[in-house]
């Protein structure tokens, strides 16, 4: 047991120095925390949450935002702490020790860069359509991994890889690249969900939101789970990524103020937007329609209202937005191996930083391409639930460290204080295990066995390579 869970000290680790360069501000962290945030979950998993709850839905959402709420604070709190590179990673590190640490590390590639895949993915179905739009076609064996949809030959998706290989260059150029890309993309996105909004409003026909909740909070509809809460598991895909707002840390200015803002501030953004849209989505178009619109729900509402020419800027507007989330994953995807490699858990050859562009560059390639390869080859259909439960149990971990460090360490210096500890954490902890059990039992498997894996690589190299052997 000895050194399992030896812990780092908050004061040591904010004297690191750190050779990553500062220059986010709390606007820079809110428009990076959106965009990780909007994406594939309003693009395109509404479709399916249309289903599962009916016009219900704006609620799965609001439960999806509270659970994230909760956990923001949280995260807030930890971040105005400790602001270091790392995230969760981090935290559970000063708060329960390494092997938990470790574990919430690899916990977080599931979240972060198979995110990044299962995104990749559905920008490579937005990108192809575009194009089929003006006449260029994709071969069909290369628009997706084999044995995605039953009956098509299918071999490999390449614009999914080279979407994830592109976006790793920008990141490798270095954080002012990254952040300029990303704000002007984020800007694109939100300036196309507001012409939807602006444009799709005046169509909503009361008569479609009833019933408003035909499915209840949880019933079993055709042998599968349905209503509000089944919904609000899917959709919480649509929040993650306002986490990676914390992952970038050594890189921000003032942070322990900073921090929070961009955490909290791109939450609130998203949730209205959010739920704006899908009651205007459900409000326009009958429910049971989505079927027929899975790939692209959004694209329902403007069949209905007979506007085409914002199809394709809609369109257009999904592209940009998923291309936001996949840079957004990747770079916190770096950023957190990056500490673990600093700390020994990962080979020392990750934490090597790029002098002239200060990004930790070797780390940086290595997830992007096995990133792209995954985005490339994998059925990732199966997997994209994989994301939502390592998220949601990174939660559970900063909620429960939030409280530990109020009782072991009531004085140490925190910019942010979550509201009403302990009902905080515990409302989040609540929260995410009824998130996670409205996930089904395979991915709870799949999890585990993840989990697994994690503890042979901690026990065959992490452990005896740790610098706290030191
Ligand atoms: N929240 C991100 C999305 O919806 C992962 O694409």
């Amino acid at each position: 047991m000895h050194g399992l869970f030896r812990k780092k000290d908050i004061d040591t680790l904010l004297n690191q120095s750190t050779p990553l360069k500062r220059s986010l501000t709390a606007k820079d962290l809110t428009l990076l925390g959106i965009g990780a945030i909007i994406g594939t979950g309003i693009f395109v998993l509404t479709g399916k949450g249309a289903l599962t709850a009916g016009p219900a839905l704006s609620i799965s959402f609001l439960i999806a935002a509270i659970c994230c709420g909760f956990a923001g604070l949280c995260y807030a709190e930890f971040a105005s702490m400790a602001p270091i590179s790392g995230s969760a990673y981090t935290y559970s590190f000063i708060a329960f020790g390494e092997l938990i640490a470790f574990i919430i590390g690899w916990d977080l590639i599931l979240e972060y860069a198979l995110a990044a895949a299962t995104v990749a993915v559905g920008w490579s179905g937005y990108f192809v359509n575009i194009l089929a739009n003006i006449g260029i076609r994709v071969p069909t064996a290369l628009t997706a991994a084999a044995g995605t949809t039953p009956g098509v030959h299918t071999i490999f998706n390449l614009p999914a890889f080279l979407i994830v290989l592109i976006i790793t260059w920008v990141i490798s150029l270095g954080i002012n690249e990254t952040k300029r890309l990303n704000s002007i993309m984020v800007f694109i996105k939100l300036g196309v969900i507001l012409l939807f909004i602006l444009f799709t409003v005046w169509s909503v026909k009361v008569a479609n939101w009833k019933p408003f909740n035909p499915f209840g909070w949880y019933s079993i509809h055709n042998g599968t789970a349905a209503g509000i809460i089944p919904a609000a598991s899917i959709v919480f895909f649509s929040f993650i990524g306002f986490d990676s707002v914390s992952s970038s840390a050594e890189e921000t200015i003032n942070p322990s103020k900073n921090l929070p803002r961009g955490i909290l501030f791109s939450l609130i953004i998203s949730t209205i937007l959010y739920i704006i849209m899908t009651l205007i989505m459900t409000g326009v178009v009958k429910y049971p329609v989505f079927a027929k619109y899975l790939n692209a729900p959004v694209l329902a509402v403007l069949a209905q209202t007979g506007q085409t020419w914002l199809a394709a800027v809609v369109s257009l507007g999904a592209v940009v937005g998923m291309t936001t989330v996949i840079l957004v994953m990747l770079y916190g995807q770096s950023r957190i191996s990056y500490s673990m490699a600093r700390d020994g858990l990962f080979p020392k050859v990750f934490s090597k930083v790029d002098q002239k562009h200060q990004t930790p560059y070797v780390v940086t390639w290595f997830f992007g391409i096995i990133t792209a390869l995954a985005a490339g080859f994998i059925n990732l259909n199966i997997l994209s639930e994989l994301v939502n439960i390592g998220t949601l149990s990174a939660f559970i971990l900063v909620a429960a460290g939030i409280m530990l460090m109020r009782y072991t360490q009531p004085n140490a210096k925190r910019g942010f204080k979550a509201p009403l500890v302990p009902f905080t954490p515990i409302m989040s902890i609540l929260f995410c295990f009824m998130l996670i059990a409205g996930l089904n039992w395979e991915t709870w498997v799949r999890f585990f066995i993840w989990l697994v894996l994690g503890l042979i690589v901690y026990f065959g190299y992490s452990r005896r390579h740790s610098v706290l052997n030191k």
